[in-house]
Order: C-alpha cells, then structure tokens, then sequence
C-alpha cells in the first residue's frame, strides 16, 4: 500500500517544485511557483511525500481580509492523482486554517478546468463562475469554503 506523509514545505522542495511544475501540468507555469509564495507566504505551504519522493504540494496562506484561507496553487505528480494526495493536502490545510479562525476559503482556477472542479466539489467547496474576474475576457472559477469554528474544549 502507498503510504502517504504530509509536512511543510522546505527551500529544497520548492527548488524541486520549480524544477517538475511545467511538466506536472503540461506547459508554462513556473511563473505561478514565485518565490513570494515561499519566502513570504510559506509558513502554511505543504508537500506530501511518497517513500521520500515528493509527490504533490500546496501553496497557501491567510489572507487578512475575513481572514481567509487562501489556496494559491496545488500541484500532484501525474503518476500519483486520484490517490487521495490533494484531498491530504487540503484537509492539512483547512484544519490550519480553523485554528487560525478563518471563517472561510477560498480558491480560484481557469475556467474549463473541469478536474479540478471535480476535485474542490468533491470537498465540500462551491463554484461560481465570474466573469472578467482576473481582467477583461479573463473569466475564473472561484471556489469557496464556510469553516465551522474550531470547537472549543466543554466547560466543565
Ligand atoms: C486537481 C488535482 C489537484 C487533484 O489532486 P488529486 O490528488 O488527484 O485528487 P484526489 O485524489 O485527492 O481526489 C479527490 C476527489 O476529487 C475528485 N477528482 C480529483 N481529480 C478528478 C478528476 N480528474 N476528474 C474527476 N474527479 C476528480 C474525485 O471525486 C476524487 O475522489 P475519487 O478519486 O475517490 O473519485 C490534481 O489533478 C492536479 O494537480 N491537477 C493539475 C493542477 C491543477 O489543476 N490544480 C488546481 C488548480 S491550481
């Protein structure tokens, strides 16, 4: 059985990030992995491991406004999608996300990517589609998840 492992994200995976992500999703993206988004923005990024092999990464982070939790852009090696790899990242960072008492959030993607549409329904997320959301004729899917507050522990 493949045994998955989930922790955050190190400078030396994100050079390897920089280095798969063109060929992880079929053309140019590097410009999507900044350095922004490790640097500054990492302290909630995650990878998932195979057998010490990188196999998926999440870039993500709060955004003050709510606040809200931000998901930037999440990536699963081909060989490893529908095995449960993004579903481990994103609970990873929901549950960071509660215990930073976001009530909610949020994440977009290229209209048509229907893959991935699949994959934030299948989580409990809603879409909506907006028009000119990233520009003019630039129409986005935005994605959005209601967080319960985290419990507190019973009174006693
Ligand atoms: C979208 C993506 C992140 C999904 O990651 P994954 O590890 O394959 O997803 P999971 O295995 O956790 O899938 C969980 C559920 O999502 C749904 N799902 C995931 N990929 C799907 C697909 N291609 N088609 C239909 N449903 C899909 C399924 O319901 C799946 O459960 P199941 O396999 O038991 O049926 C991955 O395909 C990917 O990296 N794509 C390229 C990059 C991308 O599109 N990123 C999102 C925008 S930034």
């Amino acid at each position: 059985m493949n045994s998955l492992s989930c922790r955050r994200l190190t400078k030396s995976d994100y050079d390897r990030i920089v280095n798969v992500i063109d060929s992880w999703w079929g053309g140019p993206t590097t410009a999507l992995a900044h350095p922004l988004f490790f640097y500054e923005l990492g302290e909630l990024a995650q990878v998932v491991e195979s057998q010490g092999q990188l196999v998926g990464f999440l870039f993500g982070f709060i955004a003050p406004k709510g606040p809200t939790g931000y998901v930037h852009l999440v990536g699963i090696d081909p060989e490893f999608r529908r095995q449960q790899v993004g579903s481990l990242l994103y609970l990873a960072f929901e549950q960071a996300c509660r215990e930073a008492a976001c009530p909610s959030m949020k994440a977009l993607t290229a209209v048509g990517d229907a893959s991935s549409v699949h994959f934030h329904e299948s989580l409990g997320w809603t879409t909506e589609t907006r028009e000119d959301y990233a520009g003019p004729g630039r129409a986005r899917h935005v994605f959005v998840k209601a967080l319960e507050p985290a419990k507190a522990a019973a009174a006693q």
